[in-house]
């Protein structure tokens, strides 16, 4: 198995957010061409105009679902235009870090909320 940290392990196996948000805000989907894995971003804002809940679905691997629980993690509560700033690095290293193969699942995430941004 690849070498992951704690965080990586807990985000996989207790994934946060999880799911759809049916009357979202922003909607984004994209796929990987690395590996065939696709991933589905929603958001929803709050009256002050932050994020005030994401949620995701994945069907990929260990680390992209990971990473998808952390990034919506990390963006609730931010404004679009901070959630836009939040790069895969910063994803990983949420996480602990990612093993570098693995770093093109974190992309993913980050591309997805481009696209629900970008659907707002
Ligand atoms: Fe496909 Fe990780 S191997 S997202």
């Amino acid at each position: 198995m690849w070498d992951y940290t704690g965080k990586v392990l807990d985000h996989f196996r207790n994934p946060r957010n999880v799911g759809t948000i049916p009357d979202a805000d922003g909607v984004g989907e994209v796929g990987s061409l690395a590996c065939g894995d696709a991933l589905k971003l929603t958001f929803k804002l709050g009256p002050d105009g932050r994020i005030a809940d994401a949620r995701f679905q994945t069907f990929g691997c260990a680390s992209a679902i990971a990473s998808s629980s952390a990034l919506t993690e990390m963006i609730k509560g931010m404004s679009l235009e901070e959630a836009a700033k939040v790069t895969n690095q910063d994803i990983a290293a949420f996480l602990g870090g990612l093993p570098e193969q693995k770093m093109h699942c974190s992309v993913m995430g980050k591309e997805a909320l481009e696209v629900a941004i970008e659907n707002y």
